[in-house]
């Protein structure tokens, strides 16, 4: 099973929530790239059964650019995807939190909820985190 995990995080909190997939996920035996968007070449995302997509919210609910072109640079919609986003209510309350990662998941069809979490997953939404990849892992191993 091979998973890609790419993110875009400005000011690490979507790189944190990365980083703690990325440590369950290894912990399960798995096989994980990271991709860490804008930065590194993008990837053949083909190679990959599973794709964990991470984003922050900008400018009223906005994706941030980076992102849009990865989505372009990917070039089609690959089958498994599960978004993960990084947000802050005090940036338009529920109706804009985490926005980018709602949009993400409907563009991709997702089979999963986007997790939506405020600001930095350390503390008390570790277990948002866990839980939500426990119901994503669970349907990874029943298609398996
Ligand atoms: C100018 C600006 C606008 C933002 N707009 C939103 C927003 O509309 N919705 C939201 O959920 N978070 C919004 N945020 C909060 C960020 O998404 C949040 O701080 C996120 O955790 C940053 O992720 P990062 O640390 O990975 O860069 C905004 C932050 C800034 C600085």
């Amino acid at each position: 099973m091979k998973v890609l995990i790419a993110y875009l995080s400005y000011s690490g909190n979507t790189e944190e929530v990365a980083e703690y997939i990325e440590e369950k996920l290894t912990s399960e035996g798995m096989q994980v790239d990271t991709h860490e968007i804008g930065l590194d070449l993008v990837p053949d995302v083909s190679a990959y059964d599973y794709i964990f997509l991470g984003t922050f919210t900008w400018e009223k609910g906005a994706t941030p650019d980076e992102v849009k072109d990865f989505v372009l640079d990917v070039g089609y919609k690959p089958e498994h995807v599960a978004v993960f986003g990084s947000g802050d209510t005090q940036f338009g309350g529920d109706d804009l939190f985490c926005k980018a990662a709602e949009k993400l998941a409907v563009f991709y069809e997702s089979q999963w909820e986007p997790l939506k979490i405020e600001q930095s997953p350390r503390g008390s939404q570790e277990s948002m985190v866990e839980d939500w990849l426990e119901g994503v892992m669970r349907d990874v191993y029943v298609t398996a």
